[in-house]
């Protein structure tokens, strides 16, 4: 997914290498959210010159064109701005034209970058083609750019502030959208506006306590009037606030401004961030001022963005000592078990806490009905732990998928419970799917591991699942946690059903076991990786099982796929007779699940036909388990836990063996081809 960042420096002097290595390091640290070409705009020699150097592939390809241009190297700034981009397909193929920033015409007026997708941007180029202008890329984000250059020249000489002409752009835009504006007219001045696409900005001052918040100013100033924008009334304009970071005797002092999708590429810079909420445009000034305004005179935000401390350190988001991060992910799984449950669970009166629900707990039993709503891993999350679910709470659970939910338009009412798990955050078809429950007035619930992601601070209340940050973009251990997060969840909202009392002890004492157990299955790695010797030149594979088990199948046949590129399908035993049967031969890889639970019969049932078909099946089954002749059947031997933690104990095998399947068939798995690890588009 598109990957915005942006330096700023005022009052420091910084050379042309230092700004360039800065914007490349940056976007190396969005690298992860997928992207397939990537550009930079910095100052040029003279005060009214901006330079664009873009390239398709990894950021190390546009770092070889940035070093073999003709910029001369020597070039000192004491301001500067420059902003940057990381690029994901959706307009038009991958190519240097497309990738951003985009400007505005031939010698760079407007340059800017764009996560987000502009919906009317076809009529928008209509227009602007009629008014003369012609466009160099098949994408969205350059009628923006020119639109910029149209209103600003239709002040004919007028003068018209940055913040201003933006508001007037983004006013005829529909769409989401974080934008960075830059401009020759404008130099030392950027732009910075979101709706719908995460947006931070890094704060680096040599005195940081100066402040710690920014006033939000209700609006610019009446925005002049152009023949596009029809905002003519002056009359809630507000005189500007100023939020200066200069020091307290008035002097300027060093600043630097980092401007970001997310904070893994701000953090080795500053620890200081304000979060832009949806409709906030910020205007960085020449002088180096922060304001922030509205996009839209509404709603009952706070009148202050607060500037927080980052707690994320930067060794997290490193590889440390693995090839690669999808298997550090995988063997931080003890931890970050640890660290989901870690201040929430009282093992000795047995009890579970979760902060961020202790206050919607009355309303939440009172529902008629949880709907959980997610997509892909984070789904299968809710797939996995919806029977224990309705056994702790006895409320109906329904799992929906956030794209499908949508285009159903499911009747959601106030008495309605939505519980929307995401890893990001920033998944656009589940935030849709949120503000549609939002607006019909149910209690919106969010599990994420992002704190201050949209669906942490959209929701009504929530539970971070505290996995720290996954980086890969097949999702391991933030399926685990989440796992975790809704089994806890369930446990919390059960307590006061005395029935119950033996089952949440029983689960209780299981949840201290697991992170030692999640060691004990990471010790069978070197097995496993022998095993996708056998089976990564496969075309085809089925994962089987039932029952708690279910949703190990489709999350364990999902990273075969979007690791392997295997086909790979996840399927419910009792649905065998039903058609998947027809499969099994002596030829087609199967891989069953039969742990020691309620279950087991009728999988040990299903291994029978599968195995009377000739079907030479790997069992994953539990180390205790006596019915499994070794010698006759591949395991893969597990440790037993409670019925409805074991999925997290038979994910992980799976974790490896398509981690291995895929490096032996040469695949980037940190990058699978197509997949974006932060879906904000619909
Ligand atoms: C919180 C602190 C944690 C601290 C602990 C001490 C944060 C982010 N967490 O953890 O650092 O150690 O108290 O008691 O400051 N929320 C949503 N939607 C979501 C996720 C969370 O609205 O999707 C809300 C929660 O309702 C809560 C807040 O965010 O109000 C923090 O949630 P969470 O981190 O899960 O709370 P605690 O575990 O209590
Ligand atoms: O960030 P989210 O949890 O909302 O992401 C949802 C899916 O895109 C994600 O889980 C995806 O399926 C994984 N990359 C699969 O490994």
């Amino acid at each position: 997914m598109c990957g915005i960042f942006a330096y700023l420096s005022y009052f420091v002097e910084k050379d042309r290498r230092y700004v360039t290595d800065t914007l490349l390091k940056g976007l190396s640290r969005l690298e992860y959210r997928g992207y397939d070409s990537a550009g930079i705009a910095i100052d040029g020699d003279g005060e009214t010159e901006t330079v664009i150097i873009k390239e398709v592939g990894k950021v190390s390809a546009l770092r070889a064109k940035v070093d073999g241009s003709e910029l001369s190297w020597d070039k000192k700034y004491s301001v500067q701005t420059s902003i940057s981009h990381t690029r994901w397909a959706t307009h038009g193929q991958p190519s240097p034209i497309n990738a951003h920033p985009h400007r505005s015409d031939d010698v760079n007026e407007f340059t800017i970058v764009h996560n987000g997708i502009i919906t009317n941007y076809k009529e928008l180029r209509t227009l602007l083609t009629n008014k003369g202008y012609s466009f160099e890329s098949e994408t969205d984000t350059e009628i923006v750019a020119k639109l910029l250059k149209y209103v600003f020249d239709s002040q004919r000489g007028q003068h018209i502030s940055f913040p201003d002409l933006a508001k007037a752009v983004i006013k005829e835009l529909e769409g989401a959208f974080a934008f960075l504006f830059k401009s020759v007219h404008f130099p030392g001045e950027v732009v910075a506006a979101r709706r719908g696409s995460p947006l931070l900005i890094g704060i680096k001052a040599v005195d940081n306590q100066t402040a710690d918040f920014v006033n939000v100013e209700e609006i610019v100033n009446a925005v002049a009037a152009s023949s596009i924008n029809e905002d003519k009334n002056p009359a809630y304009a507000k005189r500007a606030q100023s939020r200066s970071f200069a020091r307290p005797d008035g002097s300027s002092q060093p600043l630097e401004y980092f401007l970001a999708s997310d904070p893994s590429a701000i953090i080795e810079h500053t620890q200081r961030v304000l979060y832009l909420e949806d409709d906030d445009m910020a205007h960085i000034t020449n002088k180096g001022d922060l304001h922030i305004y509205r996009l839209r005179r509404d709603d009952g935000l706070s009148s202050i963005r607060s500037i927080k401390t980052l707690e994320m350190e930067l060794a997290a988001i490193m590889k440390g000592n693995f090839p690669h991060f999808m298997l550090k992910e995988i063997y931080e799984q003890p931890e970050s078990v640890v660290n989901t449950i870690r201040g929430r669970v009282d093992f000795n009166k047995h009890t579970v806490v979760l902060g961020g629900l202790r206050n919607y707990l009355a309303s939440i039993r009172r529902c008629r009905r949880i709907v959980f709503t997610a997509c892909g891993t984070s789904f299968n999350s809710c797939l996995a732990t919806r029977a224990i679910f309705e056994e702790l709470t006895e409320i109906p659970v329904s799992v929906e998928l956030s794209s499908e939910f949508l285009d159903r338009k499911s009747p959601i009412f106030r008495d309605d419970v939505c519980v929307f798990v995401s890893q990001s955050g920033e998944t656009a078809d589940t935030i849709l799917a949120l503000r549609y429950c939002l607006e019909r007035g149910a209690l919106c619930v969010g599990i994420t591991n992002t704190v201050g992601s949209s669906i942490s601070r959209e929701t009504h209340c929530g539970v971070h699942i505290n996995a720290g940050p996954e980086i890969g973009v097949a999702s391991t251990k933030a399926y685990t946690s989440q796992y975790l997060a809704l089994v806890m969840m369930a446990l919390q909202l059960g307590e006061d059903r005395i029935s119950m009392t033996e089952r949440r002890r029983e689960i209780i004492n299981g949840l201290r076991e697991l992170p030692n157990l999640v060691k004990e299955v990471l010790a069978l790695d070197s097995s496993i990786k022998d095993l996708s010797q056998t089976l990564y030149q496969q075309k085809s594979m089925l994962v089987l099982s039932r029952g708690f088990q279910s949703a190990t199948c489709l999350e364990g046949a999902l990273k075969i796929k979007e690791l392997s590129y295997i086909h790979c399908e996840g399927i419910m035993a009792g649905e065998l007779k039903h058609g998947p049967l027809a499969l099994i031969d002596e030829h087609i890889p199967i891989v069953i699940i039969m742990t020691m639970d309620a279950y087991y019969p009728k999988v040990q049932s299903a291994l029978q036909q599968v195995r009377a078909r000739k079907g030479d099946p790997i069992v994953i089954c539990n180390t205790d388990d006596t019915n499994i002749d070794d010698a006759v059947v591949k395991t893969i031997r597990i440790p037993h836990t409670v019925d409805c933690l074991q999925g997290i104990l038979s994910i992980i095998p799976l974790q490896l063996l398509s981690y291995h399947m895929a490096t032996l068939n040469g695949v980037d798995v940190d990058f699978p081809r197509n997949l974006a690890k932060s879906v904000t588009v619909e």
